[in-house]
């Protein structure tokens, strides 16, 4: 498998990198570049507008890549896939698109991303909307029930993470879904942590809208998509932009838009990025997910197992690897996360997140300052659990820590 991925081979004689930011962005195997380099070596065009066979080849394999997202995604069709730039697009896309009035209601949680939480403040300060905060309660089973407790008449929408970047728990969105429809509202669910480590099928999720990104599922950057559950509810949305390839016909008097999901697809498009996005997906519909699920989890818990002996190291979120298989987020008590991720890289190659993983909201209430995030995938090996391990407890040893029990995270 790490054969596969040309950013883990060694390079002018440095070791290979212990690539742990997955989270983030995920590394690219041979063939997402092979696709996209294939578009520009043999046939570049811009697909449904010319003629000529390049543009009809990047039109088929555009429409390729659309179909295995479909698969992969379990959208009732091709047509109920939007490709847009990343999961944030998606995400506002659905935000600014459905009609809103004043005294509307959305849900949203207290551990979002800033991804789907600005464009809602956004949208209250200039629409009126109403914007309801849930507090997560700490089991996952709790939540459908926490949740109803905020849903009102006026609840329109409730957008929620599927799995959280920030401690990688993962929230019951079936239930979540039942709950929400069974009072009238919709459901919109920041999928860009859970699609690439689980399996999904969005027919029976119940989750109305779902964004992705590519470049978290071993695509190319600046590539996601929204997807749906129903084509009707992607009829529901004005899109975001308007332009070339959105409309059947204009005139200087008028337009026709085209139906979904082209509608939304405004302008000349990434082509080659689409085209290395349904490269990652092929690649992953070939590899078992729950198997990915299970090797994250290994190395997960023996990297969990061995912080537990350390009381200066304390990890976030639920304290079971197997509640947040893919991501360990922990705090070096004494140690800025700045400084540590630094450390690591320069003295051990290894390579992870630090800082508040884009959910100020979520630190600034506790008063933290951010802490440390490895996240794992499938081309991590034991090595690499060992490189992070050896790299904390070198750094500890080297920076003492305050006297007295174990402090708050640093910062
Ligand atoms: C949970 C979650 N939502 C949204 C985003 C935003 O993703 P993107 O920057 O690809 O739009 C991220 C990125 O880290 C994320 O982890």
């Amino acid at each position: 498998m790490r054969r596969k991925f040309p950013a883990l081979r060694r390079r002018g004689g440095r070791p290979a990198p212990v690539y742990l930011d997955s989270a983030c962005m995920s590394l690219v195997p041979q063939e997402v570049i092979d696709a996209m380099l294939e578009y520009y070596q043999q046939y570049p065009g811009c697909g449904g507008r010319s003629f000529h066979r390049n543009a009809e080849q990047v039109s088929q394999r555009f429409e390729r890549a659309r179909e295995s997202f479909h698969q992969f995604l379990g959208t009732p069709s091709p047509q109920e896939i939007v490709f847009l730039r990343n999961s944030t697009e998606a995400i506002n896309l659905v935000a600014r698109g459905l009609p809103w009035k004043a005294h509307d209601r959305v849900v949203i949680s207290d551990q979002e991303h800033n991804s789907n939480l600005i464009v809602w403040q956004r949208l209250r300060d200039e629409v009126g909307i109403h914007l309801d905060i849930l507090k997560l309660p700490d089991a996952a089973a709790a939540v459908p029930e926490a949740l109803e407790a905020l849903l009102r008449p006026e609840t329109r929408l409730v957008s929620l993470f599927h799995t959280s970047n920030l401690d990688g728990r993962t929230l019951p969105i079936r239930e979540i879904a039942e709950r929400v429809h069974a009072r009238g509202a919709r459901l919109l669910v920041d999928g860009c942590q859970a699609a690439p480590h689980l399996a999904l099928d969005l027919r029976t999720l119940g989750a109305d809208y779902y964004a992705v990104s590519g470049h978290k599922m071993l695509g190319p950057t600046g590539t996601g998509v929204l997807a749906s559950n129903d084509p009707e509810r992607l009829r529901e949305l004005s899109p975001l932009l308007v332009g070339g390839e959105t409309v059947e016909w204009s005139t200087l008097e008028g337009h026709a838009l085209r139906a979904p999901p082209h509608r939304f697809e405004a302008g000349l498009q990434n082509y080659a990025g689409v085209l290395g996005a349904g490269a990652a997906v092929e690649f992953l519909r070939r590899c078992s997910l729950d198997e990915v699920r299970a090797h994250d989890l290994d190395l997960n818990r023996r990297v969990t197992r061995a912080f537990a002996d350390e009381p200066r190291v304390q990890v976030l979120g639920p304290p079971d690897p197997a509640d947040r298989p893919s991501i360990l987020a922990f705090a070096l008590e004494g140690i800025d996360p700045n400084d540590g991720a630094l450390f690591l890289d320069e003295a051990h190659r290894v390579l992870l997140r630090a800082g508040m993983h884009c959910v100020h909201s979520w630190y600034r209430a506790r008063g933290l300052s951010g802490n440390l995030r490895a996240s794992f995938y499938l081309y991590n090996n034991l090595a690499d659990a060992r490189a992070l391990i050896r790299g904390v407890t070198e750094l500890l040893e080297r920076i003492p820590g305050r006297p007295g029990p174990a402090g708050a995270p640093a910062g």
